[in-house]
């Protein structure tokens, strides 16, 4: 979805009846551990090998049905991960962003929500039980969040990856503002400063 724009949420709420809602949600969780003994995996960030083989955040569209943006939210995150999501819930508060794409006419919301890292793997435990495993979602994977010495490997390779819509933007925005990487990290990366 080229030229994706972002856009406020109350402007992104007062758009017409010709526009789709839809909302994806980055998880995450602290993840104490050490790979090879030495490099801090720092955080556990999931996204999804979506069925059109790119990378993107689990949700989906909210329909009619929905009563408001976050129950379309939950009950796609229930769809595509399972039962583990009942355990809790997205909410109004965990929004960060919306971004609209004029063909075909689908606003994107976005949240992030931290959990323990109990229930994170309890949600990657239960994944493949879920309705949409094997259909609409072919995988879920953890975002690595360190550079490897040569300077390429870890998140670099990650990025370069084919993403879904907003989602390349999305997740560095999170990583930068809910401090997921580490400074020396960010400034590798070059990431822009937020707004
Ligand atoms: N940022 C911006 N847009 C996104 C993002 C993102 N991170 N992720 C997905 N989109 C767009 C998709 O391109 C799609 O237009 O949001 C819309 C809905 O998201 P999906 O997660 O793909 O939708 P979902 O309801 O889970 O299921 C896919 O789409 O084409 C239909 O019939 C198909 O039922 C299927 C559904
Ligand atoms: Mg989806």
């Amino acid at each position: 979805m080229e030229g994706d724009q972002k856009v406020e949420l109350s402007e992104a709420l007062a758009l017409g009846p010709g526009w789709r809602h839809a909302c994806h949600a980055l998880l995450y969780a602290p993840d104490p551990r050490k790979l090879f003994g030495r490099i801090p995996m720092r955080f556990a960030v999931l996204m999804q090998m979506r069925f059109d083989g790119r990378l993107g955040f689990p949700g989906g569209f909210v329909d009619a049905q929905d009563s408001c943006l976050e129950d379309g939210l939950n009950r796609e995150l229930r769809e595509e991960l399972g039962d583990a999501m009942s355990a809790f819930r997205v909410e109004r508060s965990d929004y960060r962003s919306s971004h609209i794409a004029a063909r075909p006419r689908v606003v994107a919301h976005f949240y992030a929500k931290r959990l323990t890292l109990e229930q994170l793997q309890a949600v990657e435990a239960r994944a493949p039980q879920a309705k949409d495993h094997g259909l609409e979602v072919l995988g879920l994977v953890r975002v690595p969040l360190y550079i490897l010495r040569d300077g390429g490997g870890g998140l670099p390779a990650f990025l370069e990856n084919s993403f879904i819509g907003a989602a390349r933007e999305q997740l560095l925005e999170a990583l930068r503002d809910l401090e997921l990487l580490d400074p020396g990290t960010i400034a590798k990366l070059k990431i822009p400063d937020s707004k």
